[in-house]
């Protein structure tokens, strides 16, 4: 049992083994926040509210409660599920809805409430969602109606003991006679009593898509937001809240991941008797939708993920939900591909001989699959024209007769496409300017690498492209598809929605999408999906709904890569971030192989001109794939040094089994003369393990409280995966013995 309702005293508490989370209805049917944290058996004892600020209680079993100017329920500081608008509380509010009298106060009050055992019924929720089954959650759904209009709240709680993690999201529905206005939508609200946390988001822009920045929260309001309509490199939708004394692993973290792929935002503000309120909601900046009468529109929703053991602990609990929940069924086949994409080596320059040389080498290197980026349809050499003529530019490659070559030697294709993209300088675009996102009328719409965005609102765009993309791959026998989507929207007021619906265009516009990637991952289940967007613009947990992996970022040069690998590990499974070895002039080849093995593992340059030196080291690493990636795909992943706070970048991954453990280590900068242990996490203490850099045996404690001696000089970037493997009690006595026999000759165990 994970939710409990107290009818008395009308506090609800949801629970995990080490997490709490309790909510009030107080006597004028407000819902009040209790409490949130380290798992509490009870609340009565422990007031949390008051003990910060009596003045401002609201839970007093001897007093009475009265609202407003009453000495023990003041709007003015209450923790709110469910913050009111235009009243009494001036702190950023979740909700804000504009009836017909043009007056948005908003003040949803609690009307009934259900628990269920298991999952939500989500047949008409139709954004991408955790896909939890029957054993895995409660769901407490509370029904709360505005105190002024027809309009009532669901507000949704899943809370899932086995993933230790709560999930919210909320609905709002018309029963008033007229149309209304939803202005803000908030997925969830949270109120915390304090506010000594910093929030670790991820940021970046093309190139440099992901890097860890820190923001100590103040007393204005903070907003991690993007607006970009998809493309959003400026912020990603997970983020983490720290307590200022939290580390990687320990202390007070909450993890934040949107299950949605365009335009959020979260909100902290920080009040006057410092409290924290924050905000998860659709990006009101680019966001309004109006309901009919009868009708209702959801948000996303949003994990939440809460632990006292540090930052690490959040990765375990988000990593083992979104690999079992999250992520299509595709996953399955990731491990049996090791690809080679053409983009790095060839550009748009191949032909049908090029990629038969391609796939002919790369079957001698141990690789299965050859994947032709951009470049293969009707008139694109370049990035200037032919977006949306998705047909085979023959002229250029054979395509049937590379997929049959490729097949008799037992090899796969796959193709790159850009499905939500139309070209200026192509047929679709000469013959329906209409699909294009225009405004109407506009006649300078912002182009951007030479493109502009279809107007996915349409359904008949998103026919269109399901069907051009359709004939493509029922004619040809494909593996993969990396999907790609490189600009983001502007000028988004579509032409095709009335005056005041303009502002549901980005919202609309990734309904499309998620439409479009419904039908093509139903029709197409066996394909491997990698999503796209110039690098990992768009990498979330809604693509990741789709796809089960996503190219991390066009940077493919590992100094830069490290830290953006680093930065993503922190919220998505590896298993999930798109890593290749490429050309780029920095680090060796097995440097570069080090780093790609910590994602989906894959190459981008020209094996054809790889030295043989260099061919051995890729069958050496195809080779230890096979052995280990499993370890990568499905372990647990602790970080370990942090590459903007030293000078090195490490992690480990340990399988769940605790078997076995990868190591990952680079020397970032050349620091020759410093003492560096890598202090390996996640291990038995008891057991003991054989490691591949130093040939040794020791117990597990000794690796994770002494760690792996790499004091020695080394060159800039060096890079090393180091396996750590479980041997038998037995062995190691053996071991032991035989080294002081032969006095320490190395023995290889694996
Ligand atoms: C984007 C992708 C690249 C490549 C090009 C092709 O930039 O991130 O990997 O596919 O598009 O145009």
């Amino acid at each position: 049992m994970s939710i409990e309702f107290e009818a008395k005293r009308k506090i609800f508490h949801l629970f995990t083994n080490d997490y709490s989370y309790y909510i009030h209805v107080n006597k004028y049917n407000y819902l009040i926040h209790l409490y949130s944290g380290a798992y509490l058996s009870d609340i009565s004892k422990e007031r949390v509210s008051e003990r910060h600020m009596e003045r401002y209680a609201f839970l007093n079993e001897n007093k009475e409660e009265t609202q407003d100017e009453d000495y023990y329920f003041s709007m003015i500081a209450s923790q709110f599920e469910v913050a009111p608008f235009g009243k009494g509380d001036k702190r950023n509010a979740p909700f804000i809805i504009e009836g017909e009298n043009n007056t948005p106060i908003t003040n949803f009050l609690y009307d009934s409430h259900k628990i269920i055992k298991g999952p939500a019924n989500k047949s008409d929720f139709i954004l991408p969602h955790v896909r939890f089954e029957n054993g895995d959650v409660e769901t407490l759904i509370i029904t709360l109606k505005d105190e002024y209009k027809d309009v009532y709240l669901e507000l949704y709680y899943e809370i899932s003991d086995k993933y230790g993690v709560l999930v919210r999201y909320s609905r709002i529905i018309n029963k008033t006679s007229e149309k209304i206005k939803v202005e803000k939508l908030a997925s969830f609200e949270l109120d915390l009593p304090s506010s000594d946390y910093n929030i670790l988001c991820l940021k970046g822009t093309w190139g440099n898509d992901t890097e860890v920045e820190r923001i100590p929260l103040n007393h204005s309001l903070t907003k991690i937001s993007d607006n970009h309509g998809g493309r959003g490199f400026y912020y990603n939708p997970s983020i983490a809240l720290m307590k200022n004394d939290a580390t990687i692993d320990n202390g007070e973290v909450y993890g934040f991941s949107m299950i949605y792929s365009s335009d959020f935002s979260y909100e902290f503000k920080v009040d006057e008797i410092d409290q924290t309120r924050i905000i998860g909601a659709f990006n009101d900046e680019t966001f309004e939708y109006l309901l009919n009468p009868s009708e209702s529109i959801y948000s996303f929703e949003t994990i939440i993920a809460h632990s006292i053991n540090g930052l690490n602990d959040i990765s375990h609990k988000l990593h083992d939900l979104i690999r079992e929940r999250i992520l299509p069924s595709t996953q399955k086949i990731q491990k049996d591909y090791i690809l080679i994409n053409s983009w790095e080596g060839y550009l748009y320059d191949f032909d049908t001989e090029k990629i038969i040389s391609l796939v002919d080498e790369a079957k001698k290197c141990d690789i299965n699959l050859v994947v032709i980026d951009d470049g293969w349809f009707k008139g694109r050499n370049s990035d200037t024209s032919s977006l949306g003529d998705w047909e085979v530019n023959t002229d250029k490659i054979d395509l049937k007769k590379v997929i049959d070559h490729a097949k008799s030697i037992n090899m796969k294709i796959g193709l790159w496409v850009e499905p939500e993209m139309i070209s200026p300088n192509s047929d679709l675009f000469r013959n329906h300017p209409e699909f294009a996102l225009i405004p109407d009328g506009y006649k300078y719409p912002t182009l951007f690498r030479h493109q502009l965005t279809l107007d996915m609102t349409k359904k008949e765009v998103v026919d269109h492209v399901f069907n051009a993309l359709s004939n493509i791959f029922d004619n040809y026998s494909i593996d993969y598809v990396k999907w790609d989507f490189n600009r983001y929207l502007t000028e988004s007021y579509s032409a095709s929605l009335d005056v005041e619906r303009k502002k549901e265009t980005n919202y609309r516009f990734i309904l499309g999408t998620y439409d479009l990637l419904n039908r093509f991952t139903s029709k197409y289940p066996n394909i491997l999906l990698e999503t796209c967007s110039a690098g990992g613009g768009r990498f979330d947990l809604g693509m990741l709904y789709y796809s089960p992996q996503i190219w991390a970022s066009d940077e493919t040069d590992i100094a830069l890569r490290a830290s953006i690998q680093y930065a993503k590990n922190i919220f998505y499974p590896l298993r999930s971030i798109g890593a290749h070895i490429s050309d780029r002039k920095i680090g060796s080849i097995t440097d570069k192989a080090c780093l790609a093995f910590f994602g989906t593992f894959g190459y981008e340059l020209d094996i054809t001109k790889l030295s043989e030196e260099d061919k051995k080291q890729v069958l050496f690493f195809n080779d230890l794939y096979k052995q280990f990636h499993h370890v990568v795909l499905e372990g647990d992943y602790y970080a370990i040094f942090d590459p903007s706070k030293t000078n090195y970048v490490a992690w480990n991954v340990v399988s769940k089994n605790k078997k076995e453990c990868l190591v990952y280590f680079m020397n970032y900068r050349k620091e020759q003369t410093k003492s560096r242990f890598i202090k390996v996490k996640g291990l038995r203490k008891d057991k003991y393990y054989f490691n591949s850099i130093t040939n040794d045996i020791y117990k597990g404690d000794f690796y994770m409280n002494v760690g792996l001696n790499v004091s020695c000089p080394m060159d800039p970037y060096f890079s090393a995966v180091v396996v750590i493997k479980e041997v038998d009690d037995v062995r190691a006595t053996l071991y032991r013995k035989t080294k002081q026999v032969d006095g320490g000759k190395r023995d290889k165990l694996m």
